[in-house]
């Protein structure tokens, strides 16, 4: 498997502009989105991530045509000549997302075949009962083996859907299978993502009949036939939310103009209570961080939206290691997200964990050392850290990074960061590095 790792130096102040990349979260679901349609569609704004190129292998898999313009940010996909409803077994390990091929599937062919259970991150166990359930209550027949998952139904039947938590997949799933169905599908306590709105946004441009109840239903009519479009992605609220930390982590300065600060209000305002100064534009659109010289500590806990988001917990609990104070992250949306914690702590970083709460107590500096991403997020978590500690830092399992961002590495040197990847064939050797030991003292 090709792989590699970072390296990353400890850099002064981040300083500079930046643009935001299209969303990988709301890309990935919209471009599984388009197996419901019959025609050429064009994506705008999509970043040239290693998960976006798996959910073009699974659309050629099926017969469409693809073709990535990566370097200007736009996806063709032709599904005139769509034909099969089985997904490989290796497409469906190299990215979660996979799962969401389903819905259309069923929604298209009345038929799906799974080569296996979806792969991605190892945040816990990552069940994909919420979709499964929910398929049967619209008359899917399912049968589900260790190598392989078949689906078939005649005709999908809306009908009143409970979940019993607001995932962000099975609710996605569930509207594009429910596009399509014979009547009315309701889902109640769904998710309510930003991401959930981009992808409505696409269906509703294909002529999918979809209205939004408050606090969180979702009313979808279904159609007979839906169009392919053109959609511009919406920009990745995550990658903000990232490189924030990663200035607030140097004492830098930055702005993002193309970020909108209102699907980040929980997480401006931790930002803010941390000391730093955040100044946002117009209509919510683009933000400064100007960072706080002593930083201090906060506690926090993740949630479904629009609470503190899961994918900005690992970068956060690493700017925590170094602020002033004890700080206590709170982990509610995955059973297992604290892999980075262990990584931090090679890294100097004072961190206890019990079950989903970590407590960490803030140190002078952090040092360089040889650790391991465990998934995205993690590795961002493990850059951020790399940032500000003293020394080099390499960071094994570059494909996650790759997986989630396109070219990050790329805006962080621009701003001033000390970065690099390095690709590697086969095993990763990280070269030995020498990290001084550190003197902890607790402040
Ligand atoms: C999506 C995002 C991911 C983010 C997560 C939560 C994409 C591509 N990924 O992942 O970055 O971290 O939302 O905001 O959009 N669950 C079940 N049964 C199911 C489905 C989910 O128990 O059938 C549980 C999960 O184990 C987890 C929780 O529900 O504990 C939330 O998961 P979910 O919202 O489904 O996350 P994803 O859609 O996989």
């Amino acid at each position: 498997m090709h792989d590699g790792y970072l390296k990353v130096e400890q850099s002064g102040p981040l300083c500079g502009q930046v643009e935001l990349s299209g969303a990988k979260n709301a890309v990935l679901v919209t471009i599984a989105s388009l197996i419901l349609t019959n025609g050429t569609s064009i994506l705008h704004n999509v970043p040239a991530s290693a998960d976006v190129f798996a959910m073009g292998e699974l659309l050629t898999g099926l017969g469409a045509t693809v073709f990535f313009d990566a370097k200007k940010h736009q996806f063709f996909v032709d599904t005139t000549l769509l034909h099969s409803w089985a997904v490989d077994g290796q497409i469906m390990q190299k990215t979660r997302t996979s799962i969401l091929a389903m819905g259309p599937l069923l929604a298209r062919f009345g038929k799906a075949k799974l080569g296996g259970l979806p792969g991605g991150d190892a945040i816990g166990k990552r069940p994909i009962d919420y979709h499964v359930k929910n398929f049967e209550k619209m008359g899917t027949v399912i049968r589900q083996e260790t190598e392989f998952l078949s689906a078939h139904v005649e005709k999908l039947a809306g009908t009143r859907l409970v979940l019993e938590y607001p995932s962000v997949g099975a609710t996605e799933n569930l509207i594009m299978a429910a596009t399509m169905a014979q009547g009315t599908t309701e889902i109640i306590n769904a998710a309510c993502e930003p991401e959930v709105f981009d992808l409505i946004a696409a269906l509703t441009k294909m002529g999918a009949k979809i209205a939004i109840e408050s606090p969180a239903t979702i009313l979808i009519e279904g159609v007979s036939v839906l169009q392919p479009i053109e959609h511009t992605i919406m920009v990745d609220r995550l990658e903000a939310g990232s490189l924030l930390i990663a200035a607030a982590a140097t004492g830098g300065e930055i702005y993002i103009p193309n970020a909108n600060a209102q699907v980040l209000d929980v997480f401006l305002l931790k930002l803010e209570e941390m000391g730093h100064i955040i100044t946002v534009g117009e209509n919510n659109k683009g933000i400064h961080l100007k960072s706080a010289p002593f930083p201090q500590a906060v506690s926090l806990k993740t949630d479904s939206y629009p609470g503190f988001p899961t994918d900005l917990q690992a970068p956060m609990m690493a700017l925590q290691c170094v602020a002033q104070g004890t700080s206590i992250i709170e982990e509610t949306v995955f059973e297992n997200r604290f892999h980075h914690a262990h990584e931090l702590m090679k890294m100097g970083a004072n961190i206890k964990i019990e079950h989903n709460k970590a407590t960490i107590v803030g140190v002078p500096s952090l040092s360089g050392a040889a650790v391991k991403a465990s998934d995205i997020r993690a590795s961002m978590a493990l850059v951020v850290a790399g940032l500000g500690a003293r020394g080099t830092t390499m960071i094994a399992g570059l494909h996650h990074w790759k997986r989630g961002y396109d070219a990050l590495e790329k805006k962080l040197q621009n701003l001033g960061a000390n970065i690099s990847t390095h690709e590697t064939n086969g095993s990763v050797i990280i070269p030995e590095i020498i990290v001084k030991p550190l003197q902890l003292t607790e402040r």
